[in-house]
């Protein structure tokens, strides 16, 4: 017998579950320590600007894809299109959630493991950054450490998505975030009130525009695709269990409003600490790992704000755990009528077994490179700069050319009736976005990291024939594809 498809109990629990997926490393982790590399509030503002303008509008056509169809990535493209070049662009999405999820769950492992440290007291003798730094090495250097953890952390999320659409996602998720919530703001509040804390407000919001240049740019947008979950079917996933009366550009709107605060909060909370600790802002991946403890040591009750911080950090990289999970999983159960607790455990632990050459990258594999690279940096490549920016240009040019628009309107008027009613500008401005701003800046990104734009503004001012040709070329494959 076929499962009956679950559908999300309420509509915050859908907004709670898709922000969860949102919110995660990426927004705690990695927002900080690239604001701080590329000279903190100029950047931001970048940030916020691709945020508004290409990732919400991109977000709306890839929860709209997930819930017309009600399928998995590849049932989505299948049902609309049908032709074998969109399944395949679905296909990059499931392939991109085993990938990211993969090597996402060993940097999960290190704050479950840093949990355990600052417990343990091991955080006290860290006088200076160079000690933690030292500290840090060993325990990645440590086979049974870093595996050890990225075990633990791919069993919590293969629990969570084991229990299902609405006991485990749905239900995991509306007592995750709340938690989420309260320790960040109150770390805020710990870090605003410390001595010193005005000078990292300051880097906060004291736009410094020399520090821009193409790169931040585009690591700007880069960066706003990986923390709206972007580009591989999360959101089409999640979608999918949305019943036709919800919103979705409201949904939308929500999602990515608590996405952002959430990133400025973490902004806030780590740099007034890293400033007021006379720390340097700029210390790169290391940031929180390094830095921060660094911080947590020299601070009165230090121990409890470290623990509250990697706590905060574990849980909102479970709820992003559980969303790539899914998307492996809801392919296997629409697709090939697999069932939900056999897709789980086989594919969770395929996962794992990928994963574990990414957690041997910071020891026993660090000089096996392929590509010139080490496993865990293909896999972060691959996945943040090819499928991702790749899986979002197309998506954007199904839903605003190939799906056709006077369709794509009607789907998504089910439940947002008002807006088209009220703000007739608002969806043409969506309708702009989609079919011309986004596929060209993404274009540009994607080109740009995979090191094809150089060549190509090379060629473009010796050679304009070619570029006319390619575009051509392009043209002609989107409408064979149609
Ligand atoms: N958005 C998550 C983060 O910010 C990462 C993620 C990417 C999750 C793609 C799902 C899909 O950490």
């Amino acid at each position: 017998m076929i499962e009956q498809r679950e559908h999300w109990g309420s509509k915050a629990g859908f907004i709670l579950a898709a922000a969860g997926s949102a919110i995660g490393l990426g927004n705690i982790w990695k927002f900080p320590y690239i604001a701080g590399e590329n000279g903190g509030a100029a950047f931001i503002f970048i940030y916020l600007i691709c945020i508004a303008l290409i990732g919400l509008p991109v977000l709306i056509a890839e929860i709209l894809l997930g819930r017309s169809t009600q399928r998995n990535p590849v049932g989505a493209f299948k049902k609309l299109s049908g032709k074998p070049f969109w399944v395949t662009v679905g296909s990059m999405g499931v392939l991109a959630g085993f990938i990211i999820l993969s090597f996402y769950t060993v940097i999960a492992g290190w704050s479950i493991g840093y949990i355990i440290e600052a417990l343990r007291g091991s955080f006290s003798q860290f006088s200076d950054p160079s000690i933690a730094s030292t500290y840090f090495d060993e325990r990645v250097s440590d086979v049974n450490w870093i595996v050890g953890y990225h075990t633990l952390f791919s069993i919590l999320t293969m629990g969570v998505v084991y229990a299902g659409v609405n006991k485990g996602i749905e239900k995991g998720s509306k007592i995750m975030m709340p938690v989420l919530f309260f320790l960040l703001v109150i770390l805020v509040i710990r870090g605003v009130t410390l001595p010193g804390a005005e000078k990292g407000l300051t880097f906060l919001w004291s736009p410094d525009w020399s520090k821009i240049s193409g790169q931040s740019v585009l690591v700007a947008l880069g960066h706003a695709f990986f923390t709206i979950s972007l580009g591989m079917g999360a959101m089409m996933t999640y979608g999918s269990y949305l019943s036709k009366k919800d919103h979705i550009p409201s949904a939308a709107i929500q999602i990515v409003f608590l996405d952002t605060l959430i990133a400025l909060l973490a902004g806030i909370a780590i740099f007034t600490a890293v400033f007021a600790m006379g720390q340097d802002p700029a210390s790169g991946p290391g940031l929180i790992f390094v830095t921060l403890p660094v911080v947590f040591a020299k601070m009165p009750g230090g121990v409890v704000w470290a623990i509250s911080f990697f706590l905060l950090l574990t849980l909102a990289a479970l709820t992003s755990a559980i969303s790539l999970l899914e998307v492996v999983v809801a392919y296997f159960v629409d697709e090939r009528k697999w069932k939900r607790h056999k897709a789980v455990m086989v594919f969770g632990l395929i996962t794992f077994i990928i994963g574990v050459p990414s957690a041997l990258s910071f020891n026993i594999m660090s000089d096996v490179h392929f590509f010139g690279k080490t496993w865990f940096d293909n896999a972060d490549y691959l996945a943040s700069n090819i499928l991702l920016p790749g899986g979002g240009l197309f998506i954007s040019i199904f839903v605003g050319w190939v799906w056709g628009f006077d369709k794509v309107l009607i789907e998504l008027k089910e439940g947002s009736e008002s807006l088209f009613v009220k703000y007739p500008l608002v969806i043409k401005g969506w309708k702009i976005f989609l079919k011309y701003l986004s596929p060209v800046m993404i274009l540009i990104v994607f080109l740009h990291s995979v090191g094809l734009l150089e060549s190509a503004m090379l060629q473009f001012r010796t050679n304009w024939v070619n570029i006319s040709l390619t575009l051509t070329a392009i043209y002609l494959l989107l409408k064979g594809s149609k």
